[in-house]
């Protein structure tokens, strides 16, 4: 017996990398699929492969992109299996530029699929678990939402997809469905494309590795747990803070430039943070902590 028996899913950029592995993985634990990418071709393929050792599985060539045609991959999950338990909105874009040397359409592009794409197919998604009693939703974040460098547009996509996940949550506790965010790390095309990822990503850390964590948010075993985000290198597995108000909290009933001056030359200097993935201090910060040597 597997852990999604009896459970529709619908994975988006499931055609090939991570989210292959999602829908491979769904359904050898029980799940009806549909695999979802908006090359056709690959998604086909997944779904062929999963029906050829008995598996069920659908695939669609939509666009997560566009609202109409977002709801058709929910649509068909319903029209093939009857409801949606489970969605993970894997499908996602990356490149990496000089924030100077970054493109409107291209900026734009990666927008539309990784935040309003996530957004689309989640509301879909949660209209029909909501009408047949709940379900789980996985949204895929990423490490780079803490800053990274020539990463910055889709830094910004993943950290809203963050903020979503927190959001929703909130929202759809109430209607039983719950709502998580994974940071993966694996190779895959998006990290061949990168020499920087190539060189830091262990070459044994596949998307295989990541899989049975999306499995175990999408199953009842996870039954509880909501709001989160959780990175997954393969070997790592940890969750990533809440996003916190920091103290000391100074207080006054107004602020001017002068006393904001004062409170970050006097008690906010030594709060200041590292900042990024890459744990990077704030020049202020590195004064403090490395003093200048004196000859
Ligand atoms: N690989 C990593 O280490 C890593 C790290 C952090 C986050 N992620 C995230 O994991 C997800 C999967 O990434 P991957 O590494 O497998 O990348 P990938 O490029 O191998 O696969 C992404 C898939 O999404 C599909 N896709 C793109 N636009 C689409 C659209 N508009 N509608 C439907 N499908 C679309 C692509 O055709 C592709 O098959 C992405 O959201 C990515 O940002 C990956």
């Amino acid at each position: 017996m597997g852990i999604l028996d009896g459970k529709a899913v619908v994975i988006t950029g499931g055609g090939r990398g991570l989210g292959e592995a999602y829908a491979m993985h769904a359904a050898l634990a029980g799940a009806s699929v549909v695999v979802n990418d908006n090359d056709g071709d690959l998604a086909e393929r997944v779904a062929e492969h999963i029906r050829g050792y008995g598996g069920r599985a659908v695939s669609s060539n939509h666009t997560v992109a566009d609202p109409s045609e977002a709801a058709k991959i929910v649509e068909l999950c319903v029209d093939e299996f009857g409801r949606v338990d489970g969605l993970v909105n894997n499908a996602g874009l990356n490149y990496e530029t000089a924030p100077w040397e970054d493109d409107p359409e291209t900026i734009r592009n990666v927008v539309e699929v990784n935040v309003l794409g996530v957004i689309y197919t989640g509301i879909a998604a949660m209209r029909a678990m909501r009408a047949t009693g709940g379900g789980s939703i996985v949204n895929i974040s990423s490490g780079a939402s803490f800053g990274q460098r020539k990463l910055a547009t889709y830094s910004a996509t993943k950290g809203a997809v963050a903020s979503l996940s927190y959001s929703w949550a909130l929202d759809l506790e109430s209607e039983n469905i719950r709502v998580n965010a994974v940071c993966p790390v694996a190779h895959t095309r998006m990290v061949w494309k990168s020499e920087r990822s190539l060189r830091a990503i262990p070459a044994d850390r596949t998307p295989g590795k990541v899989a049975p964590l999306v499995l175990f948010l999408l199953s009842d075993r996870a039954e509880g747990i909501t709001g989160q985000v959780i990175r997954c290198n393969g070997r790592q597995l940890h969750l990533v803070g809440q996003p916190y108000f920091k103290q000391p909290i100074l207080e006054s009933d107004s602020w001017d430039t002068a006393s904001v001056e004062r409170a970050f030359t006097g008690v906010l200097q030594a709060h200041l943070e590292p900042y990024g993935l890459e744990k990077r201090m704030p020049p202020r910060l590195r004064a403090l902590v490395e003093p200048p040597q004196t000859a």
